[in-house]
């Protein structure tokens, strides 16, 4: 092709010329740089490759990093690799090759997505989540989602919904607030966890987390202060009752002391609320995960004495007894997961007391039929939403809207041992869920979710509204 050919085939002439006058028409301060700016618009994004990769979790384990190439630049995105429940709608992604890292290897789902998911992806816009997520899903014919997985599947789904934010020059949160029909901007109350047990801690306290939802704070901004100074306090304290090895952290950067109740734990909490001189400003949640604990219809309190074990089971009416008690002595206004994932009698029966939000995990799995029949029958009355359950952006985006018609409270969750990715932050301001649930104000992979948060806060200056007291009712879905 002679050089005339070639700039007659891509009218070069003509766009530089629509590129200089435009710079003149502006008055372009720096002229090469807006015609540079001019020209690259002029070339819409097309996605050119998708490459994935083993990278390790914060637990150390084998998650999915994907590098989604568009013709203008490369967006990454990684899934957390904690698993999905058993029964749980999209299933997890490990090797059928057992013998590297501890079979926990993700190599088959790395090369899915570049055999696979590349070709079907390459020359997509990615602006157009809802094909792209809908030409993932058809991959993937299998129950669960198993053939492709779900972590796969999720970092793919959030390495473009990152390129198509690029695309449109806005910030991610924005792309996802387009995405879900919404114009306001809502900075979620965190529901930063603060002592860790079950299986998420070496000590004998037998639900897994204890959090602290500053709903009293002005800000996102100084919620995290209350929490971060709170959380401090509370290793003081912790250490002046029990001793230095006590403040060991676990999976979700809460101390682990060796207490063995629910209640010894919240007091310790209520201690250092009241030495960080927050008083009134916090309010306490819990996850109890008692799907860890349920044994047959009954849940064992002290499963992790091994003296003690399977000696003085609980009926779930004595774990009613339990919980309505604790939301009457304390500013308890959460609990996650109170009864066995199957249990939708029990749960149903607490959430009717109306004593708290009450938040389904393992009974929803994030699954749009299992939030349907919960939405229907009453069973709980709040989402943990944890996105690599579901499969994809759009999807997630989905079960949001479900349980937000519902008048649903909305918790957009980590997992444990998350990716350093901070996806979820974006999530929860673009959905306007109000919760977000992250982990303590420490370990790199919880921090860079709340992080995120202070940086989209500083950035909407007065739009950014924190939602404080409204945090179960936080601006709907559009
Ligand atoms: P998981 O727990 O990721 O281990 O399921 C997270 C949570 O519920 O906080």
């Amino acid at each position: 092709m002679s050089v005339q050919e070639y700039l007659e085939k891509h009218l070069l002439s003509r766009k530089i010329e629509e590129a200089v006058n435009a710079a003149v028409r502006a008055k372009a301060p720096d002229p090469v740089l807006f015609i540079s700016t001019h020209m690259r618009r002029a070339a819409p994004a097309v996605i050119t490759s998708v490459r994935a990769r083993q990278i390790l979790d914060g637990r150390g384990e084998p998650a999915v990093e994907v590098a989604l190439h568009t013709n203008k630049a490369v967006h990454r995105a990684s899934a957390a690799a904690a698993d999905a429940p058993e029964g749980a709608a999209a299933s997890s992604t490990r090797d059928a090759e057992k013998r590297k890292l501890l079979a926990r290897a993700v190599a088959d789902a790395v090369r899915v997505i570049n055999d696979k998911v590349s070709e079907a992806l390459v020359g997509m816009d990615p602006q157009q989540q809802a094909q792209i997520d809908q030409a993932i899903i058809d991959l993937d014919k299998a129950h669960h989602k198993a053939e492709i997985g779900m972590k796969a599947m999720l970092a793919v789904s959030i390495a473009a919904c990152k390129a198509g934010a690029a695309e449109k020059e806005v910030p991610l949160y924005k792309h996802i607030a387009d995405l879900v029909g919404k114009s306001t901007s809502t900075l979620p109350v965190p529901a930063i966890t603060v002592i860790n047990g079950g299986t998420h801690g070496g000590n004998r306290l037998p639900i897994q987390e204890i959090m602290i939802l500053p709903v009293g704070a002005k800000s996102f901004e100084e919620a995290m202060q209350v929490g971060s100074e709170t959380y401090h306090h509370l290793k003081d304290i912790i250490l002046e009752k029990y001793g230095s090895d006590s403040c060991n952290i676990g999976d979700d950067g809460g101390f682990t002391p060796n207490i063995s109740s629910i209640s010894e734990g919240l007091d310790l909490v209520i201690a250092a609320i009241d030495r960080a001189g927050y008083n009134g400003r916090i309010k306490l949640a819990i996850d109890v995960a008692a799907t860890d604990f349920c044994i047959g219809k009954k849940y064992d309190l002290e499963f992790k004495f091994a003296e003690k074990s399977r000696q003085d089971f609980k009926t779930a009416d004595d774990m009613i007894e339990i919980y309505s008690q604790l939301c009457s002595e304390y500013p308890l206004v959460s609990i996650e997961q109170p009864f066995d994932k199957d249990d939708w009698e029990h749960s149903k029966k607490f959430t009717t007391l109306e004593l708290c939000q009450v938040v389904g995990d393992d009974l929803l799995m994030s699954d749009p039929e299992r939030i349907m029949r919960a939405v229907n029958e009453y069973t709980c009355n709040a989402l943990v939403l944890k996105a690599n359950q579901v499969g994809t952006v759009t999807e997630a985006i989905e079960v949001v809207k479900q349980a937000k018609d519902a008048h649903w409270g909305v918790m957009v969750s980590h997992r444990s041992g998350d990716t350093d990715d901070s996806f979820i932050a974006d999530l929860a301001v673009g959905a306007a869920a109000g919760q977000i649930k992250a982990g303590a104000p420490c370990r790199g992979e919880c921090l860079t979710k709340y992080n995120q948060l202070l940086r989209i806060e500083e950035e909407l200056g007065s739009d950014g509204v924190y939602v404080g007291e409204n945090w179960r009712t936080s601006a709907g879905t559009s």
